[in-house]
């Protein structure tokens, strides 16, 4: 026998042990469903690239939140697929746009769950971009600020409870406080998309709503997946113009950012498990390569560990049955 003075597998040896000492824990209450809505009624179409997901029209969506809603996820974040799409993206400041409609709609029929909405543009425009484009094919920042305003204006009028702009438009979350506070609304949080890279882990996202852009791409606005400072200095400017939550998307790839984030503000720290991670976790898993429910665990708890309070993901229910 050696005399070991630190024997680290002490704390290691039984599941009970384990699971004293364990130091992270999911629970249902960290996670937001994303949804995507369209309309009609009783659809619930299954998207081929995020198995498990679906788009819903808005009575579908209501059951399907009722059940978000018992197994203890509080929040769900909306994605619209509209009917027609236009150069500006109109229908995203029309009071009865399918967001609009959505958020009155679960408001009534569920009123505890937090209504988060994604405000951009890249859904209901023709070209696919966010937000306003000039003659020479690039994003008018400014014009698009204007459009922002009147966007979440609209969605908080409709009950909404936390805007989430996501489209990375310098001065985005300045400007929608102003908005909001202007026409009374002090209390609505925003949660800011604020570290938002240029990521191809978006792709099956875009299939889900049908948002790619027509021309180009978004490396003019989104930040290069290269760049650690840049995006610390775009989270510090969301902070600076008023964002009550920060958010670093994607997830995994960035595990780094949500800790440095997490360790430089004392705001809580979302970050979006988006569609590419969740996919590949499907994917790999109905081939038989991984244990899907423990891949998608492990992601989970490596965002959670990493700083993140708040974890956007398709896995919210899987993981909440999981879980519980
Ligand atoms: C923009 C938006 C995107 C996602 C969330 N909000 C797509 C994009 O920037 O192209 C991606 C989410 C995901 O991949 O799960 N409205």
């Amino acid at each position: 026998m050696f005399k070991l003075n630190r024997r680290p597998r002490r704390l290691r040896r039984t599941a009970a042990i384990r699971d004293l000492v364990r130091e992270t824990k999911l629970s249902p209450d960290d996670f937001v469903q994303p949804y995507f809505i369209v309309e009609g009624e009783s659809v619930r179409n299954p998207i081929d690239s995020l198995p498990g997901q679906f788009q819903l029209s808005i009575d579908e969506l209501i059951k399907d939140a009722e059940e978000t809603f018992s197994l203890g996820i509080k929040a769900v974040i909306l994605f619209g697929i509209p009917k027609d799409k236009d150069s500006t993206g109109s229908e995203t400041w029309d009071d009865n746009g399918i967001i609009q409609r959505a958020a009155k709609a679960l408001k009534t029929s569920i009123p505890e769950l937090l209504v988060i909405s994604d405000v951009c543009f890249c859904e209901y425009t023709d070209h696919g971009h966010c937000g306003v484009i000039t003659e020479n094919g690039e994003l008018d920042n400014d014009a698009t600020l204007l459009n922002l305003q009147k966007q979440v204006v609209s969605h908080a009028k409709a009950g909404v409870d936390i805007v989430a702009p996501s489209g990375m438009i310098d001065g985005m979350v300045g400007a929608i406080r102003t908005a909001l506070d202007d026409e009374g609304y002090i209390s609505t949080p925003i949660l800011s998309y604020a570290a938002k890279f240029s990521s191809s882990f978006y792709g099956p996202f875009r299939e889900a709503v049908d948002s790619s852009p027509q021309f180009g791409d978004r490396k003019a606005y989104q930040l290069d997946p290269a760049n650690r400072r840049e995006a610390l200095k775009e989270v510090e400017l969301d902070v600076e113009e008023g964002a009550d939550i920060i958010m670093v998307k994607p997830a995994l790839p960035y595990l780094d950012l949500i800790r440095e984030v997490r360790e430089r503000w004392d705001l809580p720290v979302a970050a979006y498990n988006v569609s590419g991670e969740y996919a590949m976790i499907k994917a790999a898993s109905e081939r038989g390569w991984l244990d899907g429910d423990a891949a998608m665990l492990e992601s989970l708890i490596s965002i959670k560990r990493a700083g993140a309070a708040i974890i956007l993901t398709y896995f919210a229910k899987e993981a909440a049955k999981k879980i519980s």
